[in-house]
């Protein structure tokens, strides 16, 4: 999704913008720009497709020079993928870089036509450079013209705003969307996610919601939105932070399935000892744990279904009621917040707009117990937005398709039902010592799984052929069925779909034919007979049915493929390292860009 990187320095700011912009590429984007200023007259370049173009095209410019200056990845949301949408945008006095969403912007750039100003882009960011040209006619103060930006619009931004006639300072204010500032000794920058500049600067600052932030080369000073000034406390940056490469792997999605066991192990460190659990970050909410008597989960995405196939482990092991909601449904439904609820957020990235606004929404309501989030970045936006987080330790996903931070999602939320559980003096002893001694066989199993998932060579075929794909499984399966479906259509582009197999005789099957796989999920349990039942259904309409299950099976149509032995608890992890190496295997074949997929981004900052 959209990113920004802007600053002002001693020297030339083009190298280090760039960098910026290539390290927020994963994040997903279509077109990208940057604007420098210099000599009181703004240079601007700007190209569709990589960054990589951008890029040559300064190489061409023999005097692309600045000590300020603004960029921008363009994740299109209003206006195509264009030169004339993609940021920065600039006017007479202005050159402005947005992420986020301006809601009323039809309203206002109607009243902004009126008053004569003519907009060459299709995008809702541009009234904002209007907004500033026509305060700043009035009141000659950037501030004031700021100021305006925050009164007259609504909606999310992050902004980066410099002045053409102040060399001196680059301008920054945010509300609903990521913002970042960091500093050295004669450095100041901005950016959207703090990848993008930690390797340059040694501070870093989060902006707040309608704060300001003035750029100089030798600091930053914050200001609330009524202009006092703000002190804020920096955060100094780990220099021995991993450098992320793909670890002699074609593709980072690649390199993420296979570091799968050590990533667990990672998730696990110093949190399970002999025979218990320690969750240290629940120490000081040990009296809200005894009382939990609901859960809800909010989360989108691939954290939506390790949410769904936590609501299992909640209601099955602790018998406490969890509701699953999306987060960009949850902000406009009636909120009926039950007595004692914890309320947890799932999210790999810590910024995704629906996510952090459904947080923001409780914490105002202030009606639940606790608010617990699972994330995979340290310091990110839904971290700080809650009560306390649990870090999924799974080192940076880079691919746009979830994979590690979706199987350490679940180690950690059964980690935490675990805690709960004895907290709450539910448990039994039996179950108390299942639980960690499953978790400890987890990264051996998941190598297991690994290695088993090259049986699945010989249907890569069939699906690289297909139109349509279907998934099914039942109860937690039937969650995991969802994220095998999601991570095929992501990468692959094929149309994929998948149903609780029970209901598949409601409609579904009217889909089935020769030519529509179905991928089944059917471990060996309770519900094996009632899912294989489901598979006879599809089998006798001629379907083609690839089964993943410890129980191997000989039919006509049915590929079975047979999967380790694996405890109970731990196979919605392991089951779910098949559907990634299927989807990646795939999507090779079928040539697409599979760690940055067409339309998608890994980062989904806008509502
Ligand atoms: C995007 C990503 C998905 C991710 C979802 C939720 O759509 O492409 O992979 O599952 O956002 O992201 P989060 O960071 O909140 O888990």
């Amino acid at each position: 999704m959209c990113g920004i990187v802007a600053g002002i320095s001693e020297k030339n700011i083009t190298p280090i913008l760039l960098e910026g912009l290539k390290k927020l590429e994963y994040r997903g984007y279509d077109s990208s720009g940057i604007s420098l200023l210099f000599d009181n007259e703004f240079s601007l370049l700007k190209e569709t497709g990589k960054v990589k173009n951008l890029e040559l095209s300064i190489s061409k410019e023999c005097s692309f020079f600045g000590k300020l200056g603004l960029a921008h990845t363009r994740w299109s949301t209003h206006g195509k993928v264009s030169k004339e949408n993609a940021h920065p945008h600039n006017s007479k006095n202005f050159s402005i870089v947005h992420n986020g969403i301006i809601e009323n912007y039809l309203g206002l750039k109607g009243d902004l036509i009126k008053k004569g100003y003519d907009f060459k882009s299709e995008t809702d960011s541009e009234v904002i450079l209007y907004i500033l040209e026509e305060s700043y006619k009035s009141s000659g103060s950037v501030f004031k013209a700021i100021q305006d930006v925050i009164q007259k619009t609504k909606g999310s931004y992050a902004l980066g705003i410099i002045h053409r006639k102040n060399e001196e300072v680059v301008w920054s204010v945010k509300k609903d969307s990521p913002l970042v500032i960091g500093k050295t000794k004669d450095m100041s920058l901005m950016a959207s996610d703090k990848n993008a500049i930690d390797s340059c600067t040694e501070e870093i600052y989060y902006l707040g919601d309608n704060e300001i932030a003035k750029l100089e080369k030798k600091g930053v000073t914050f200001f609330t939105s009524d202009g006092k000034i703000l002190y804020k406390e920096g955060i100094k940056i780990d220099k021995n932070q991993e450098i992320v490469g793909k670890g002699g792997f074609e593709y980072f999605m690649e390199k993420e399935i296979y570091e799968q066991p050590e990533v667990i192990k990672n998730t696990l460190k110093n949190r399970i000892k002999k025979e218990s659990i320690y969750l240290d970050e629940l120490n000081r909410y040990k009296r809200e744990l005894k009382k939990i008597e609901n859960v809800e989960i909010i989360s989108c995405g691939t954290s939506n279904h390790a949410a769904l196939i936590s609501k299992y482990w909640f209601e099955n092991i602790l018998n406490i009621p969890c509701e699953v909601i999306i987060a960009s449904e949850y902000r406009y439904k009636t909120l009926l917040t039950r007595k004692n609820t914890l309320f947890i957020t799932l999210s790999q990235s810590g910024e995704t707009a629906d996510t952090l606004s459904a947080l923001k929404l409780i914490n105002e309501k202030n009606k639940h117990l606790l608010s617990i989030s699972v994330c995979n970045v340290e310091g990110s936006s839904i971290p700080r937005e809650s009560d306390l987080t649990l870090l999924t330790n799974a080192g940076k996903e880079i691919g746009v398709a979830s994979t590690k931070a979706f199987t350490s999602q679940l180690a950690v939320m059964l980690m935490l039902i675990y805690s709960i559980g004895r907290e709450k003096r539910s448990l039994d002893k039996e179950m108390n010592s299942y639980i960690i001694k499953s978790l400890k066989k987890l990264p051996i199993k998941m190598e297991e799984f690994l290695n088993a998932s090259t049986s699945l060579d010989s249907f890569i075929k069939t699906l690289e052929n297909t139109t349509s794909a279907l998934y099914i499984g039942r109860s937690e399966y039937g969650a995991l069925a969802m994220e095998g479906a999601l991570k095929l259509k992501e990468i692959s582009y094929i149309h994929s779909e998948s149903f609780y197999a029970g209901e598949l005789k409601h409609g579904s099957l009217a889909l089935i034919d020769e030519n529509t796989p179905v991928i089944a999920i059917a471990p060996f349990n309770e519900l094996f007979d009632k899912i294989y039942s489901n598979i006879e259904e599809i089998l006798a309409r001629n379907g083609k049915v690839l089964m993943l299950s410890d129980k191997h099976i000989i039919s006509e149509n049915l590929i079975s493929i047979k999967m380790p032995e694996c405890p109970e608890i731990l196979k919605p992890i392991c089951y779910s390292i098949p559907l990634q190496y299927l989807a990646f295997k795939t999507a090779k074949l079928k040539g697409t860009d599979i760690d940055k997929p067409r339309n998608l981004a890994k980062s989904v900052t806008v509502e």
